[in-house]
């Protein structure tokens, strides 16, 4: 099978498919060994002929779960565990086992299996809206409009609360049709989770987290007295579009020179606060909407003061932030205790300017929940993303799990170093657990709150085998990931992947020839960023650099000292070109991006799959031109043609960009007139094509349409290799290219300074 294949089965993708056989020859190696895996896949195969039974496992502590690479014995109806090696009998419901009569898990296509486990959850999905009402009037409007038709995309039996906020905090009562009622929290106070119940007479401490919700059967008490504030959607519909529709602007006036006092930390708490003694260890979404920065209370971002800017980059390095610090330290201790209760937290701003997001993102990135940056609620990337937070599957599913454990299991010549993803740790310093961190380690099991079909997670792992005890001809490691999840339908399930590849000696072609080198320069990205958020930026661009230049010594072809001679392989041949344009690439470069726009993009990075990943890294640009087909071209100012178009897709952006005499012409209005027919076809074919790009991307990208030398073409050059500077004045340049003003390298540099690099001895 290629790459594609396994990925199609498995939703998994390798940086290396056969494994180096020692922990020397694995470090040498330089890019770990490690997977993007997409535990939710879409597979129709599970819809089509779902499994309704629990798996069989092994013995414990092991606790395995019966796989294609078991070795079994039909006649003594036994299997051995690959992990364990102990040998486990076949349940008595197996006696008829045979070789010709396998049940699924045992056939080679089911590598990946979900099964649909004996077990429904007692509490359908919860949804707790959090509103801001600091927001201008056709602003509140478009976001209430919003609010009222998400209610019809919820699943009938789930549950919904709304708390609204500004100068202070309104939790809803849902139960009354005549008079709406509210308890009202100030903005400017700390409440405890103990303070909160009380004011919300939810039964003071009646219920710990980490107690069950309820005994089988038996609605809890705690829980009914939520009732109040969380009703089944189908029953409170009436109601709670009645108080959307009804809902005013925060009406503390706001001097011209002040921004609006904003609860949004209290807020929060009171969100978290309420689930958490409510329905602790639940599917739940606390899904806060803000139009700008909280400015009053516990987690405040900013002040009232216009005249006192919001915190920037530079702020945060020279450590001048006034309240970063301590808002950190609030919205990290809020999600610990969303996650550690499996409730997320999504955040959809809708503002201009930043609200925040870098302080509060561990509420999102901690229970993968899902993070929109529009400019206002009234724009169709808000508008358009949030619906599709709500797509259903074939069986009208909503497409996201909760409260979701990811579990690894590996053979003993390899350990798990960690996971950089959307979860936390699970704690569970299991015998899986390899020395060397990377990302959330120390652990072998993580807590996703939620998960969609497109969550990707990175796994890292070593190889702990000493080159003095030799793997026998032909092992392979096997990996295990067992995924435990609430399905939107209520359904219990539980999706494992096993995973084997070959052990191969160190010096043999059989490592080389397994890289993925697409695969590899997404895990090495979200490395670089997880070391980002912790060191300095220049720290992370040498360690990125270093990586590289390893990485080519090992396997590059070159004799000694002469850059010349310098190849490499076609496995390995773009993986430089990944990493020059990541180095350039806002996940590194924070200083052309506010704060919140650094988070922003960093968190989509972490969820995405390969292919997504790399339209990320290294945007894809694609020529548009007369008598032609439109073809991908270079991301390089060499593609600027004064007769053709360009489509950019940066993932976040579509950018058409019109060359100088394209736009001489369709500013003439040619394409209005007869006899130009061609000119018009050619004018809509990108944007045909972008239409296209924009069907299942999430969040919907930011579209711009642009010409040559206009100002939002600079979003276009920022993006392209600068190979055609002003420095480099060569004879035979291609005139037409249009010239960048940069003092960045170009590719070809870069690649130079690689080469001279690579073949001078060590690094
Ligand atoms: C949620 O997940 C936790 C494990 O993290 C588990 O103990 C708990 O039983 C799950 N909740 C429900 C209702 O199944
Ligand atoms: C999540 O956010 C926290 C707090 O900002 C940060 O330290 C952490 O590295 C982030 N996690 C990931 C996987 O990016
Ligand atoms: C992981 O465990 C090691 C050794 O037990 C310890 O030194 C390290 O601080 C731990 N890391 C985290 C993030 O807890
Ligand atoms: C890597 O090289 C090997 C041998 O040349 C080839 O079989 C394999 O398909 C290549 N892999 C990729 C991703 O190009
Ligand atoms: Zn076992």
């Amino acid at each position: 099978m290629n790459f594609d294949e396994i990925e199609e089965q498995d939703g998994i993708r390798w940086s290396w498919n056969a494994w180096p056989s020692s922990r020397i020859e694995a470090t040498k190696a330089v890019v770990p060994i490690a997977c993007l895996y997409t535990p939710l896949k879409e597979r129709e195969e599970f819809v089509q002929n779902p499994i309704h039974y629990d798996p069989v496992t092994c013995k414990a502590p092991c606790r395995a779960i019966l796989n294609p690479y078991c070795q079994i014995d039909v006649r003594g109806k036994l299997w051995i565990c690959p992990f364990c090696l102990q040998r486990n009998a076949f349940p008595p419901h197996y006696k008829d086992i045979s070789n010709t009569n396998l049940p699924p898990e045992l056939l080679p296509k089911y590598t990946t299996i979900e099964y649909n486990l004996n077990r429904v959850a007692q509490i359908p999905p919860i949804f707790l809206y959090v509103v801001d009402t600091c927001l201008e009037e056709d602003d509140l409007k478009a976001l209430k409009d919003s609010l009222v038709v998400s209610l019809s995309l919820l699943p009938a039996n789930a549950w919904v609360g709304l708390i609204t906020y500004g100068t202070m905090t309104q939790v809803h009562e849902l139960g009354f049709e005549d008079c709406p009622k509210s308890f009202v929290f100030r903005g400017t106070k700390e409440y405890t989770s103990k303070q909160i119940q009380e004011m919300l007479g939810l039964g003071g401490n009646a219920m710990r987290p980490g107690q069950p919700a309820s005994r089988p059967g038996q609605p809890p008490q705690a829980s009914m007295s939520a009732n109040r504030f969380l009703m089944k959607a189908s029953d409170c519909e009436f109601v709670l579009t009645s108080i959307l529709e009804n809902l005013q602007r925060d009406p503390w006036p706001v001097a011209n020179d002040k921004r609006p006092q904003r609860c949004t930390g209290v807020a929060m708490s009171v969100a978290v606060g309420l689930l958490e003694t409510t329905f602790p260890n639940t599917g739940a979404r606390i899904m806060l909407f803000s139009g700008g920065p909280a400015t009053e209370g516990p987690g405040i971002v900013v002040s009232t003061e216009l005249r006192e800017p919001i915190r920037s980059h530079h702020d945060i390095e020279r450590e001048t932030a006034k309240h970063y610090k301590k808002a950190i330290k609030f919205y990290d201790g809020l999600a610990k205790r969303a996650a550690t209760n499996g409730h997320a937290i999504d955040i959809f701003a809708g503002c201009l300017d930043q609200i925040g997001l870098l302080e509060m993102k561990s509420m999102v990135n901690n229970t993968g929940g899902f993070m929109i940056l529009a400019d206002s609620f009234n724009t169709a990337i808000f508008k358009q993303s949030f619906q599709r937070v709500f797509q259903k599957d074939n069986q009208g599913h909503l497409q996201m799990g909760f409260n979701a454990t990811l579990d690894v299991q590996t053979t003993r010549e390899l350990k798990v170093c960690g996971l950089i993803g959307h979860a936390v740790s699970g704690n569970k310093k299991s015998t899986f657990v390899g020395e060397t961190e990377i990302g959330i380690g120390n652990t072998s099991s993580w807590k996703m709150c939620s998960v969609t079909t497109k969550t990707t997670n990175g796994v890292y792992f070593e190889v702990v085998n000493q080159p003095t005890v030799p793997l026998q001809p032909g092992s392979r490691g096997l990996i295990q990931f067992v995924t435990h999840y609430q399905h939107a339908s209520g359904q219990y399930k539980l999706r494992v992947t096993t995973v084997a590849r070959n052990f191969a000696d160190g010096q043999s072609p059989e490592i080389a020839n397994s890289f993925d080198q697409e695969t590899s320069a997404v895990l090495m990205s979200r490395i670089a960023v997880f070391k980002g958020e912790i060191d300095d930026g220049p720290d992370v661009l040498r360690w990125l650099d270093r990586m590289l230049i390893r990485l080519c010594q090992r396997f590059a072809d070159y004799r000694k000292d002469d850059p010349h001679s310098f190849r490499l392989s076609e496995n390995f041949s773009i993986y430089p070109q990944f990493m020059f344009h990541l180095r350039r690439s806002q996940f590194l470069q924070v200083f052309n991006n506010s704060p919140d726009e650094t988070a922003f993009y960093r968190h989509v990075l972490n969820r995405e799959n390969v292919d997504n990943s790399l339209i990320m890294i290294q945007p894809t640009l694609t020529s548009f031109g007369f008598d032609e087909p439109p073809q991908p071209v270079l991301l390089d100012s060499v593609s600027i043609k004064p007769d053709t178009l360009l489509l950019l897709d940066t993932f976040f952006h579509v950018l058409i960009f019109c060359g100088n005499t394209i736009a001489e012409w369709r500013r003439a209005g040619y394409h209005e007139q007869e006899g130009y027919e061609n000119f018009k076809q050619l004018l809509e074919a990108p944007v045909i094509d972008a239409q296209d790009l924009l069907i299942d991307r999430f969040p919907i990208p930011r579209y711009i349409m642009c010409d040559q030398g206009g100002s939002q073409a600079r979003f276009l050059l920022s993006k392209l290799n600068p190979s055609t500077t002003h420095a480099s004045n060569s004879p035979y340049g291609d005139s037409s290219a249009a010239a960048i003003f940069t003092d960045d390298v170009s590719l070809q540099v870069f690649m130079e300074h690689l080469k001279k690099l690579s073949v001078a001895g060590t690094s």
